[in-house]
């Protein structure tokens, strides 16, 4: 495969990158080689600078669930885009998109648009401590909900009184304020809110796990959670930037039946343009400035080009769609598992409907130290580059999910599913990685 002009331009990108890249989990740090440079995507394929195709299944870390510049997305960015980009005012296209969230997702009564992911999740938090005047956070270890200080820390090994940041330059003053417990372990989660709960403002999780390769909550957990969270007044939070409209209308808090009190969204909800939003109970949202007293603001936000291209994106999404992508994703995950079961290969594809990873085990994937001991290392590098060949781009590292698209055909599904067996079954083609 010729990658010439990739690295030519990423020596470039590095001059006045740092590394080269804009995200660390771009850099191809946990796979080796050089990342490829994407020229221009279309449905489920991207091309790179040398004119390699490759089918998607990174999507743009799961934002993309119509694939890459879809008609409709695109048509209603260009016309918003020629009407004004930014007004920094009310637009009728916040409250639309605003709308359809809020008869789509059963938490949410009133809603906030923000840029990011990040940006929703450290917004949900201190909306939580100014409701609850309270310090303390509980997330749980292997949860990703973007690099906000008080969110970039676990506990490691599950001892939730160990604090230990996940990066530099965060002050132990936030490290001291972030709980983070085993996922899925009642246990813990019990005896934690038993000791802290008059200091606990909110419990943030994804309730399917999507950062550490994908893990489902128990329902029992999940259930616990919201029990006990409701009991002591503390606000739950369910992080669904990633689940958010993947897997249905109603998210995963529609499917479980659980109901936070807050939800944050990102990802799918912008149509591939920046965007978060953090919404829920009204009486609490409603502590949000202009109404309360907890400041937060953004030039940017609710910016009409990307609520209309996230409404078009949207738009499209229903039952039926839902129903074909989730069953071809059921045919993907179990078709693969069969074959390692027949073959006795130590692997199996964890999913929650289209949203899948591959743990190089047999046994289940509870938590984060599971996720650790499953993930791969140097053959999942192999793998990726093994794919890569195969003109199938898959996410440059072994926690992060990968996603399937409205946009992938039967017959990509195929040839993925072919490209893993043929990994598996044939040891030169690991060696030649
Ligand atoms: C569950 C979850 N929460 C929050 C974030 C942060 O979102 P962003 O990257 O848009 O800041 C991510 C990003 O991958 C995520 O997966």
């Amino acid at each position: 495969m010729k990658t010439l002009n990739s690295q030519k331009i990423f020596t470039q990108a590095k001059d006045v990158l740092v590394g080269g890249v804009n995200s660390p989990v771009r850099s191809f740090k946990g796979v080796g080689g050089n990342p490829l440079v994407m020229k221009y995507g279309k449905g489920s394929q991207i091309h790179d600078e040398d004119g390699n195709a490759y089918t998607d299944y990174c999507l743009s870390w799961g934002a993309l669930i119509w694939g890459h510049a879809h008609h409709n997305v695109v048509l209603a960015a260009k016309k918003n885009a020629e009407r004004g980009i930014s007004f920094g005012t009310t637009t009728r296209a916040e409250i639309d998109l605003a709308q359809h969230i809020v008869s789509c997702v059963p938490s949410i009564e009133l809603i906030r648009f923000v840029n990011s992911g990040t940006e929703a999740t450290m917004s949900a938090i201190r909306l939580a401590r100014g409701f609850t005047k309270r310090s303390l956070i509980v997330k749980f270890d292997g949860c990703y909900h973007g690099h906000a200080d008080d969110l970039l820390t676990t506990a490691g090994s599950g001892v939730a009184t160990l604090h230990a940041s996940s990066s530099a330059g965060i002050p132990q003053s936030h490290v001291e304020n972030t709980l983070s417990l085993p996922y899925n372990d009642i246990e813990t989660l019990k005896q934690t809110l038993k000791k802290h709960h008059e200091n606990i403002a909110c419990v943030i999780i994804e309730p399917v796990a999507g950062n550490m390769g994908v893990i489902p909550a128990n329902k029992d957990f999940l259930k616990t959670l919201r029990e006990l969270t409701q009991k002591h007044n503390i606000v739950l939070i369910f992080d669904e930037v990633m689940t958010g409209f993947r897997t249905s209308l109603g998210c995963v808090q529609g499917e479980t039946g659980i109901i936070p009190d807050l939800t944050c969204l990102g990802k799918i909800i912008g149509g591939g343009f920046p965007i978060g939003a953090y919404g829920g109970r009204k009486d609490i949202m409603q502590h949000l400035a202009p109404l309360g007293g907890v400041y937060q603001a953004g030039t940017f936000a609710g910016t009409p080009v990307v609520m209309r291209a996230g409404l078009a994106a949207l738009k499209l999404l229903n039952e039926n769609f839902y129903k074909k992508l989730n069953e071809r994703a059921e045919q993907l995950s179990s078709s693969v598992n069969h074959f390692f079961e027949q073959n006795k290969i130590p692997a199996h594809l964890s999913s929650y409907k289209s949203m899948m990873s591959l743990r190089f085990r047999r046994e289940p994937v509870q938590n984060y130290s599971d996720a650790q001991a499953a993930s791969g290392g140097l053959q999942y590098a192999q793998l990726f580059h093994h794919l890569l060949q195969r003109g199938i781009y898959w996410p440059p590292a072994d926690l992060e999910a990968f996603f399937l698209s409205g946009m992938h055909t039967k017959k990509e599904l195929k040839a993925l599913e072919e490209a893993l067996k043929n990994f598996f079954l044939i040891p030169s083609s690991n060696a030649k990685a």
